[in-house]
């Protein structure tokens, strides 16, 4: 199998900033992904050089416009290394081949009578660099540039895109995968239940020259999207260069919404009229807002790749932007949202769970990976659980599911937390009779380890690499580098010798500034919007999305020695677990057995008078007669185990 995957060729009107960054690791992740799925992959990613908005930016900095591109090409292709970005091939619209294409295109296409000559009087947007139909402006104005077009009446090329409308239209009802998130399938098709106008892709030399020359005009140069698009093609060799049979046919473009239409109806009517196939998949994603604000030069709120990295490091910044982005929406950047990141999901759950099982090893086995004796229930289960991981990662990531890959693979990281707790290694560690019990759990979860790494290869393969040492493997073992010959149990060979690294994702200070903010942004909230509940405070949605609130079911019920409030609850959430709950004032244990309760699954365990807590109960607290009671939390009709809360 194959992959070719390409980010759009971004203007060299502007440095890199957060959105060309996000778009670009998205590709670089898929690309990793694919190879570790075993395929053979081709990354694109490049420079769009020609046009309007380039020359101006050229007279701006007073320099000839080759001397502009080269300056800021080089810009986006020095930046795509800081953020660990590896594409196969940088492509500049200024290159000798991709002009020659591009004019072998034109030629082919006006040949072939789908190119013309007319007059045409439009609406012309230079922020986009395109005419407008009436129906998209917005009082009047262009909905991007908040702008009104220009009327501009010209002599020009016209590409006959209508003649191609019905095709286009076929083509995307039969392959429902063409343009995803459906969201945006069902805006190109409801662009296409009107008839298409036919596409000027020329511009006079009397009003721009920096262009590739018409092959069969030369007093016009090429419209600078049919120009760009066909990036796509040069970049692997079009039309008989050996890559291009192989790597065409299985093309996937990835682009915000803001490019939707050039991409989903420009570019496969430009196929289909130069008579070759269609890409595969186009995977459209969403804006990224700063501070729930636009992000624009006039606000000075760009925040660029360059500048994230020196503050955050580079795995932390590429783990934050796929966790956080529902692919095909918006999604607000912040460095309060960053550092709680950091701290919650890379510090807490997945460095914590490496550190203290890499120093337990060091601990009772010198620092040796232990051979597993005989599994019991607990280990089948977290085997089950890294199963499940791998085949809902492996589905969700093919899907551009980057968000919700990830939240399957922290699933795994509390399954792997909570079975050290419940598994004590401590504990088995105090009595010799326990060892092979205890190489069992230490291999357990030293594979736990292993699984991670080769699951976090393609997201942060810098501290991917870093956790392959520690588990005292190359960093190019294919037991974490291929899903195929490592995504099974059992793979890590005992004897191997763990290495110290420093510490994976340290804790990130905010010097309280985050919590000042935080309480300040609240203040003005609550002026305009007074909580729900009095005295009560607003929780962002995301603080909420942090609590893992599951169903439990009770299971055995054991009195705490010394304690007349305490009761240690062993509960099903689907799996067995320990809660210290204050409630033996308000229950008893015949009360609670079979019992469904709601708890919080992902808190930090907890010693209790000795015992280990795994979470906490959730009860309602009230008063009746002067006297406290407790009611405990319920689900109104019984459901299985582990169901989630929301
Ligand atoms: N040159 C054209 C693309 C031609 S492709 C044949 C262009 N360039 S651009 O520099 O404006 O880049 C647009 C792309 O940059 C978006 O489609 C997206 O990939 C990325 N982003 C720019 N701003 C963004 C956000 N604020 N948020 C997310 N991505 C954004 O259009």
């Amino acid at each position: 199998m194959t992959t070719y995957i390409t980010t759009p060729i971004y203007y060299v009107n502007a440095q890199p900033h957060l959105g060309h960054a996000y778009t670009t690791i998205v590709a670089d992740t898929y690309s990793r992904f694919r190879r570790l799925c075993g395929e053979k992959v081709r990354f694109q990613t490049g420079t769009d050089e020609h046009g309007d908005k380039i020359v101006k930016a050229a007279e701006n900095d007073h320099v000839p416009p080759q001397d502009y591109v080269d300056k800021i090409s080089a810009l986006f292709r020095q930046t795509w290394p800081l953020l660990q970005v590896e594409p196969d091939h940088f492509i500049r619209t200024t290159d000798a081949e991709h002009v020659a294409v591009v004019q072998r295109i034109l030629q082919k296409v006006y040949d072939s009578g789908d190119i013309y000559f007319d007059e045409y009087t439009g609406l012309y947007c230079q922020g986009c660099e395109r005419y407008l139909t009436g129906k998209e402006l917005v009082d009047g104005n262009c909905p991007d540039h908040q702008k009104p077009p220009e009327e501009i009446a010209e002599q020009n090329y016209f590409f006959r895109m209508s003649r191609y409308q019905q095709q286009l239209l076929d083509h995307i009802h039969t392959h429902p995968e063409f343009i995803t998130p459906e969201r945006y399938r069902n805006e190109v098709l409801s662009f296409l239940s009107e008839p298409l106008e036919d596409l000027c892709i020329s511009r006079p030399k009397s009003r721009l020259t920096w262009g590739i020359e018409l092959p069969f005009d030369d007093k016009f140069v090429t419209y600078v999207w049919f120009d760009a698009l066909i990036n796509y093609l040069t970049g692997v060799g079009y039309p008989d260069g050996p890559q291009f049979a192989e790597y065409w046919p299985v093309a996937e473009h990835v682009i915000a919404k803001d490019i939707l239409k050039p991409h989903a109806i420009y570019w496969p009517t430009m196929l289909l009229a130069m008579g070759a196939p269609l890409y595969q998949k186009l995977h459209v994603h969403g804006y990224w807002n700063i501070d729930d604000t636009k992000m624009s030069k006039s606000i000075g709120n760009v925040v660029r790749p360059k500048e994230l990295v020196q503050e955050y490091g580079v795995d932390t910044v590429r783990y934050f932007l796929l966790r956080e982005m529902s692919f095909g929406l918006d999604s607000s950047f912040s460095s309060e949202a960053i550092v709680a990141r950091q701290n919650a999901d890379l510090a807490n759950d997945l460095g914590n769970l490496f550190s203290r099982a890499t120093a337990m090893v060091r601990k009772y086995r010198q620092g040796k990976v232990p051979a597993p004796a005989q599994f019991t229930e607990a280990d089948r289960e977290l085997v089950a659980g890294a199963e499940n991981m791998l085949r809902d990662y492996r589905q969700l990531m093919a899907e551009f599911l980057f968000h919700r890959g990830l939240q399957a693979v922290w699933e795994f990281v509390g399954m792997a937390n909570r079975y050290i707790v419940t598994n004590e290694p401590w504990a088995l560690a105090r009595d010799p009779q326990n060892a092979p019990r205890l190489d069992t759990v230490l291999y357990n979860i030293l594979e736990c380890l292993r699984l991670l790494t080769l699951v976090l290869q393609p997201v942060m393969p810098g501290a991917a690499g870093r956790m392959a040492t520690s588990l005292g493997l190359a960093e190019d073992d294919e037991r974490i580098c291929s899903l195929d010959q490592g995504g099974q149990w059992n793979m890590l060979p005992p004897g191997t010798e763990l290495q110290a690294i420093d510490n994976l994702f340290p804790r990130l200070d905010d010097g309280g500034k985050g919590a000042e903010k935080d309480a300040a942004a609240q203040r003005k909230k609550e002026k305009k919007e007074p909580p729900a509940v009095a005295g009560a405070t607003l929780l962002p949605y995301e603080h909420f999305q942090l609590l893992d609130l599951r169903v439990a079911e009770i299971v055995a019920v054991e009195p705490i020695k010394k304690s007349t409030r305490l009761l240690k609850l062993t509960v099903r959430a689907p799996e067995e677990r320990t809660i210290v709950a204050g409630i033996a004032e308000h229950y008893t244990a015949d009360k609670l057995i079979g019992k469904q309760v709601l708890i919080v699954a992902n808190l930090q365990p907890v010693k209790i008078m000795g015992v280990s807590s795994q979470g906490m109960v959730l009860a309602a607290r009230t008063e009746e007669n002067g006297q406290e009671r407790l009611v405990l939390s319920a689900v109104s009709s019984p459901v299985v185990p582990g169901s989630k809360v929301a």
